[in-house]
């Protein structure tokens, strides 16, 4: 293989940029030529791409966000738009694709794939929500900045004897809420995989009231609903004064931790030797530390566990 494309699609993670280097390096060492696609599927439906040579990657390992640009792409999802995706892939002498997402982006690499263009995924997201593998680069980056931010927050929570009903992020998985829930000792974890009521939240807070315990952190996953609401209930409740604080998309930007560079790492370099060796249709994860890679498809039908053991114990050491 002499030519191939990279890109990075739908959400930005911390860690692409450390992925996007490693893919750049290994094809250079190949004697590959890279090129590196901007703004998702869209730069390779527009012919929008800049040549990465050794340099270009230079400095970028330490780097939040992608320097290729993101984008989710509506008409990747039609015919029209992967027959021009191929079209340009065919213009370009580009032979192989390392696409760098989340499943979305993997049903766009299933399907140029199967348009005759050789793709390799690599799962990037926050949400850590990918079945087939244990782990997606950004997961560890942004549990800790939303550590972080929520030990800030426990500051002020408990300066003022207050309740904070925190929002983390994770689309409908409740893996960022579970484990910086139990890293931050928060009273309670709402997330959709189990089932829930705000009124066992408040019984929750005031068993430990009468413990001698003043201020409580509540985390709840995104999916599941209006945190506003939930500490206005709190509030009426228990008559502690109860904010609510929704990160956001604070904890999807950031300086990679090391457990992110190095999978990113890690993972560029599987792709690019899988693309060498003649796959296609790939994806690549973790699992017990090994790198292993299925087919598209197959990863894309299969069912993710959650951590209901982290989330017991949660409940039973934060009161
Ligand atoms: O998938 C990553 C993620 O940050 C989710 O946690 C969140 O639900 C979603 O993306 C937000 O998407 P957008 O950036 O389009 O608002």
């Amino acid at each position: 293989m002499k030519k191939i494309g990279i890109l990075t699609s739908g959400g930005d993670a911390p860690g692409m940029n450390a992925a996007i280097r490693a893919v750049t390096r290994t094809a250079l060492k190949h004697g590959m030529t890279v090129m590196g696609i901007r703004r998702g599927f869209n730069g390779l439906i527009n012919g929008d791409m800049v040549e990465l040579g050794i340099r270009s990657v230079s400095d970028i390992i330490q780097r939040g966000g992608t320097i290729l640009y993101t984008a989710r792409c509506n008409e990747f999802r039609f015919e029209e738009g992967l027959q021009k995706a191929k079209a340009t892939c065919i213009k370009e002498g580009i032979e192989g694709l390392i696409v760098l997402g989340g499943d979305g982006s993997f049903r766009g690499a299933a399907d140029l794939s199967a348009r005759g263009i050789p793709c390799v995924a690599i799962p990037c997201t926050i949400d850590n929500d990918i079945s087939m593998t244990e782990y997606t680069i950004g997961y560890d980056t942004a549990m800790n900045t939303a550590m972080l931010l929520i030990d800030k927050l426990r500051d002020t929570t408990q300066s003022h004897d207050r309740c904070s009903v925190v929002e983390v992020m994770g689309r409908h998985a409740g893996h960022i809420a579970v484990n910086t829930g139990i890293a931050t000792g928060a009273t309670h974890i709402l997330t959709e995989e189990v089932p829930y009521s705000v009124d066992d939240v408040i019984e929750r807070i005031q068993n430990t009231q009468t413990t001698g315990k003043h201020h409580f952190i509540i985390v709840v996953s995104e999916g599941i609903g209006n945190s506003q609401d939930i500490a206005k209930k709190i509030e009426q409740a228990t008559g502690v004064e109860t904010r609510a604080t929704i990160l956001g998309h604070v904890q999807r930007g950031g300086s990679p931790t090391v457990r992110d560079r190095v999978v990113a790492s890690q993972l560029g370099h599987c792709a690019v030797e899988l693309l060498n060796q003649g796959y296609s249709n790939r994806v690549i994860g973790t699992k017990h530390g090994n790198i292993i890679d299925y087919d598209i498809q197959e990863a894309l039908s299969m069912k993710k566990s959650f951590e209901n053991d982290l989330y017991r114990i949660a409940m039973d050491i934060s009161f």
